[in-house]
């Protein structure tokens, strides 16, 4: 038992801007947290919580107690916390006992990425001690954990909208034949959310607030959503006093026109592009949509009516970037090439 206890895991690491999730080889995902650090003063010497445990700290924390987000936009804003966060949810899920622990790691990033946004992503992965690491663009990692048949040499359209980065990608025989990325997805449509309450309410809500507003919308397409009134609470932006205002959720589904409008064009990008020999493939496929912004209500429509092809949402929509990337790491031995990083 004791030698093979010790035995490396391969594992897939998926960094996500709203959480981060951790398959381990033949286990399947065994950590899905939010990527929070909370931390007094913001100083990495005094961190109070990680993931989801910060919980019951954020929006209840006072004096100089910090809520640090160390990833925006898919990309890691701040280096330190985002190694801290990573160390702890890999020693969660593969144990870092008194021997040490080097797994093999497939990681995930996003598909317009600087070389210094890269190698951030390599370097975290190297200060936790992984032995060999291979890089995985988001979108391909979605198309093969939806299911979609990503070696052969038929073409596949996937739309993975996370929390903060839209990716949209024609993938065929095992790679990325055209794709585009955009830093807009779900926290944008809160961001957008939050906007419209400070400007026509005059209020100012939280960001979680303003999220679980947009889990409310019954439908994104106004025309569609019903008459329907919610109480929301937040600040007077005069006074800082707390306040609740009734809001139009039609309304609501109007004020998320412009990032909606972004991923729409991204889509446009992608498929006023491809190449004429898999766009019969596309015609009749379809559109697999990923991601946790996936679920939106009316998205899936909207986009099937804008571009004339159907359109399905992955089951499970939040967890195929990281299943995708699992499978990879199920066959790290057959993984090679310039993504493969250490020997
Ligand atoms: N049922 C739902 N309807 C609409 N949006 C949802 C739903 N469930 C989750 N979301 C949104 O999905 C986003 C998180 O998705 P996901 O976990 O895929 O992001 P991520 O992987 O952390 O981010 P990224 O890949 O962009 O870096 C959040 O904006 C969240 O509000
Ligand atoms: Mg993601």
């Amino acid at each position: 038992m004791g030698i093979f206890h010790n035995v490396s895991p391969d594992i897939a690491v998926d960094i996500g801007t709203n959480n981060t999730r951790i398959y381990v080889k033949d286990k399947g995902i065994v950590v899905n947290e939010a990527s929070v650090v909370v931390a007094r003063g913001g100083d990495a010497r005094s961190i109070m919580a990680i993931g989801d445990s910060s919980e019951e700290l954020i929006g209840r924390s006072a004096g100089d107690v910090r809520v640090i987000h160390p990833l925006r936009d898919g990309v890691i804003v701040d280096y330190e916390m985002a190694q801290i966060m990573i160390h702890y949810f890999v020693s969660k899920a593969i144990g870092s006992g008194r021997v040490l622990r080097r797994p093999r790691v497939v990681v995930t990033i996003p598909g317009e990425v600087s070389k210094v946004e890269r190698r951030a992503v390599i370097n975290a992965m190297q200060s936790i001690g992984a032995r060999q690491i291979f890089v995985v663009e988001q979108a391909f990692a979605a198309a093969l954990g939806t299911g979609l048949p990503v070696y052969e040499p038929q073409g596949n359209l996937v739309v993975d909208i996370g929390g903060g980065t839209t990716e949209v990608a024609l993938v065929s025989m095992g790679g990325i034949v055209l794709s585009h990325s955009i830093r807009v997805a779900g926290n944008k449509i809160d961001e957008a959310i939050a906007g419209f309450l400070k400007k026509q309410h005059a209020i100012m809500v939280t960001e979680r607030v303003a999220e679980q507003i947009k889990l409310d919308i019954a439908d994104i397409r106004p025309e569609i959503a019903p008459e329907h009134m919610a109480v929301v609470r937040g600040r007077d932006i005069a006074t800082g006093m707390p306040m609740t205002v009734d809001v139009n959720m039609k309304k609501v589904s109007e004020s998320v026109h412009e990032p909606v409008r972004e991923i729409m064009d991204a889509i446009r990008w992608v498929l006023g592009r491809i190449p004429p020999e898999l766009a019969a493939d596309i015609l009749q496929g379809g559109i697999y949509m990923t991601g946790g912004t996936a679920a939106l209500p009316g998205l899936d429509a909207m986009i099937a009516t804008e571009f004339g092809v159907p359109v399905s949402v992955a089951r499970d929509a939040g967890e195929c970037t990281t299943l995708g990337a699992g499978y990879m790491a199920d066959h790290f031995d057959m993984l090679g090439g310039a993504n493969l990083i250490g020997k």
